[in-house]
């Protein structure tokens, strides 16, 4: 591997799925070296076999990115697995609860805050000084179209996505002059177990499809992305082809906030 990203290091939260998995992988394929974050062990397994698939070096940290001291050693030990840090992919998230705002639980509310927002300030605040170190990076955040535009129900995931906008913008312009680049990028709808676990959670059959049908007709392109769609367009920003673009919300959703 010859390209302009190998032996680079990466770390990339919530990789035991959906678009984490896809991200180590996409990223293994250009000879980034990956250090991958998650909860699920058997998870994580998977997505290691992925990225050595790619022909790509992994190293698996279990962490809970609820707990603000496993976030810190997740970084410390991250940084050390391949003695460097280049790249950073806050991508763990969850979508919490869909119910109009006075029915949302502050539980929830919680939860979501502490995962969508508090942990990649966190990993952000950590893992800067490491990029600075090799003497800049890029960092992407997983936003959403909910952080660009509002979703009927979901108010708290949609303000945790607003948060990460800001948290993405003022940290680019903080570090800009410093090399780190800073960028979020935006799905709508895309077919992993998030999505999956909310039809679910929709009673009767006729119900849960008609939701589906009905979402995937409000992206343009008529059809939800799949996680590969999404990985490229992290790697595209991670890659010194993205080297002018600073604090951006790059939408890969079909349509979706244009609609
Ligand atoms: N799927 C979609 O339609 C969609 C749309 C817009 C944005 N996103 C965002 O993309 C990102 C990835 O989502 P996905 O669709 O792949 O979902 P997913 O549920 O497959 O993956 C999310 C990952 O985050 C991890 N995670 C959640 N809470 C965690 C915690 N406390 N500690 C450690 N890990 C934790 C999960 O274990 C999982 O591996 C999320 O930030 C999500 O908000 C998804």
């Amino acid at each position: 591997m010859t390209g302009s990203m190998n032996g680079k290091v990466a770390l990339v939260t919530g990789a035991s799925s959906g678009i984490g998995q896809a991200i180590a992988a996409a990223l293994a394929k250009e000879g980034v070296k990956t250090v991958i974050s998650g909860r699920s062990v058997q998870g994580l397994s998977e997505t290691a076999s992925r990225v050595k698939a790619a022909g790509g070096e992994v190293h698996a940290i279990e962490a809970d990115l609820m707990d603000p001291a496993s976030v810190e050693l997740l970084v410390t030990d991250g940084a050390a697995a391949f003695d460097r840090l280049d790249y950073v992919v806050n991508n763990a998230g969850t979508q919490g609860e869909v119910n109009v705002v006075a029915d949302q639980r502050l539980e929830s509310y919680e939860e979501v805050f502490a995962t969508n927002v508090r942990a990649p300030f966190l990993i952000m605040k950590y893992a800067i000084p490491h990029l600075l170190r090799q003497g800049g990076g890029a960092i992407v955040n997983l936003a959403s179209g909910g952080g660009l535009v509002g979703v009927p129900g979901a108010s708290v995931y949609c303000a945790s996505k607003h948060a990460v906008m800001g948290l993405t913008k003022v940290a680019a312009i903080d570090y800009a002059k410093q090399g780190i680049r800073v960028n979020a990028v935006n799905p709508g709808g895309v077919d992993t177990p998030m999505l999956r676990k909310f039809f679910e959670s929709i009673p009767g059959d006729d119900a849960r499809a008609a939701a589906r049908a009905a979402f995937e007709a409000t992206h343009p392109i008529g059809r939800l992305a799949t996680a590969e769609e999404i990985a490229d367009a992290v790697v595209f920003l991670c890659s010194p082809k993205a080297s002018n673009i600073v604090g951006i919300a790059l939408s890969v959703d079909g349509g979706y906030v244009a609609n």
